[in-house]
């Protein structure tokens, strides 16, 4: 499906579909809507008057048009209130629009630019809204079902009409905007979705490989074998590993942009299945834990897309690939694991084993003196008991990067919340034998005591944010119109957000 962005009056397009819109609480269509109604003998109105539609978000209705209008149907979608309309509702609309599209086989349809009039977006956010609001509700994993569940269907064209001179030339760069971070999205999503007996650590790793190839040179990849972590120390990652018929590996990838000023970089936790070990999850915890790579996913997300994103910056990404397993092998209660940077881990509970392999990750990530370092994990379930499947969980060491996170979230329709890195919790994750245990204390506050144990591992003086993105990473049940089951690609638009802001 082409999307592309055009110059014309809505009312005068042949297409299969032709979608307006309008806020609730309407008397009369105003605007592109007006326009069309107009040019329809005030029928839409009509209409929407017998139907009873109220305008409430999402919410449509489609008629169909007969001689004598262009369009051979006309979609009109509910935008909500005025009050509570964002980039967020351009969004789902699109993606509800998208659907109803779909489900009529429209091969064509042209759609109001949603958000730019009455709306007051600015012209780009809004065509990046829609545009990702549209790919990413487009979005299937069905790579694995003989019969899909519909029969399928392209559209072809999408095309995004405004007579406003104003809005094409601010809405061409949104548009381009959005194709990124719905790109970066769905990569991550595939890559979440993946079973893990293919996504095993050695795989993963070649996803970064091929994202270096697919880059034209502009990302370079280093793999760090079993070996090479051993002689560096990294006690965490090949302590988680040691279950495992896979083992593991350590993935850098790095874009420089020329004369880049500032060095930032990304972490991801890379756990390609987590059993929990010998500390063995029940089953019910255990259905979805391919998902525990989601950090690393959005982090190749991010990298698939930065040749074309070309952020004036210095930036690594990096992940620990390993699957954690239980085995004769395997790291056991009490077994104590030294780190990169020399602290030695005791492990309580070998399902706590994402701060294990991020601890070298981080002592590893530290040792290049990032201006900025931000790691991305699955990490606790005591993050989604707190802030649920929609919002994930902010701790950090810096106050303004915190707030310069928040802000690239909610820009980029993600959300991040923070929750205190508080000292007086410190003393829960002290051992009795080693430098630190990796589990809190008793059962409370346990994203923070995982945030506190990760702090362990930030060098002296880096601003660094931890996102316990457990929640959001994974929909059990269709989240929104354009987050349906599955990978969700979290963390990606707010990580291209923040390396555009920075
Ligand atoms: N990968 C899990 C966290 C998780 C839970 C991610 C649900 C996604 C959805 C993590 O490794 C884990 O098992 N954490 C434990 C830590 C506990 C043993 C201290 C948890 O949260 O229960
Ligand atoms: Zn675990
Ligand atoms: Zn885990």
């Amino acid at each position: 499906m082409n999307i592309t962005l055009r110059k014309g009056n809505l009312e005068e397009q042949a297409c299969d579909l032709l979608i307006v819109n309008e806020f609730s609480k309407w008397e009369k269509f105003g605007g592109a809507t007006g326009a069309v109604d107009d040019r329809f003998d005030g029928r839409l109105l009509k209409i929407a008057k017998e139907e009873g539609f109220k305008g409430e978000k999402s919410e449509t209705i489609l008629v169909r048009t007969f001689d004598g209008f262009p369009a051979k149907r006309i979609l009109l979608v509910g935008l909500g209130e005025q009050k509570d309309f964002s980039s967020q509702v351009v969004r789902e609309v699109s993606a509800t629009a998208y659907r109803a599209a779909k489900k009529l086989r429209a091969n064509h349809v042209v759609s109001i630019l949603h958000g730019a009039g009455a709306g007051k977006l600015p012209a780009g956010m809004a065509v990046r809204a829609q545009v990702e609001g549209v790919r990413l509700g487009a979005y299937e994993f069905v790579k694995l079902k003989k019969t899909p569940d519909e029969k399928p269907h392209e559209i072809k064209e999408w095309e995004i009409v405004t007579n406003d001179g104003n809005h094409l030339r601010a809405g061409k760069r949104g548009a381009e905007l959005g194709e990124i971070v719905a790109r970066g999205t769905i990569f991550a999503r595939d890559l979440v979705n993946e079973p893990a007996m293919e996504m095993t650590p050695k795989n993963l790793a070649r996803v970064a490989e091929a994202v270096g190839k697919n880059s034209g040179g502009k990302v370079k990849v280093k793999l760090l074998t079993r070996e090479e972590m051993k002689k560096l120390g990294m006690g965490g990652v090949l302590g988680v590993a040691q279950g495992s018929d896979h083992g593991p590996v350590f993935v850098h990838m790095e874009y420089e942009a020329p004369k880049a000023k500032r060095r930032v970089s990304l972490v991801g936790k890379a756990v390609t299945f987590d059993s929990g070990g010998l500390s063995l999850k029940p089953w019910d915890m255990m259905t979805h834990m391919k998902c525990d790579m989601a950090g690393a996913a959005a982090v190749l997300g991010v990298f698939s897309v930065l040749a074309q994103l070309q952020p004036k910056l210095h930036v690594d990404g990096i992940f620990a690939a390993v699957e954690n397993m239980p085995s004769g092998c395997a790291i056991r209660p009490g077994d104590v694991l030294k780190a990169m940077n020399g602290k030695t881990m005791e492990v309580l509970n070998t399902d706590a084993e994402g701060r294990l392999t991020l601890a070298d990750a981080l002592s590893y990530t530290s040792a290049l003196k990032p201006d900025f370092m931000i790691d991305l994990a699955t990490l606790t379930g005591a993050c989604m008991v707190a802030l649920g499947e929609e919002i994930s969980g902010l701790m950090g060491n810096d106050t303004s990067f915190n707030e310069r996170l928040i802000k690239s979230a909610a820009e980029a329709g993600e959300s991040v919340w923070p929750l205190p890195l508080d000292k007086r919790y410190r003393k829960l994750i002290d051992s009795k034998v080693a430098d630190i245990q990796n589990l809190g204390g008793g059962k409370y506050g346990a994203a923070i005591t995982a945030g506190l144990f990760l702090q362990e591992f930030v060098g002296e003086g880096i601003p660094w944010a931890h996102v316990d993105i457990a929640g959001p990473a994974f929909a059990q049940t269709p989240i929104n119109p354009y987050t349906q089951y599955g990978g969700t690609g979290a963390g990606v638009p707010m990580l291209i957000e923040l390396l555009r802001s920075l």
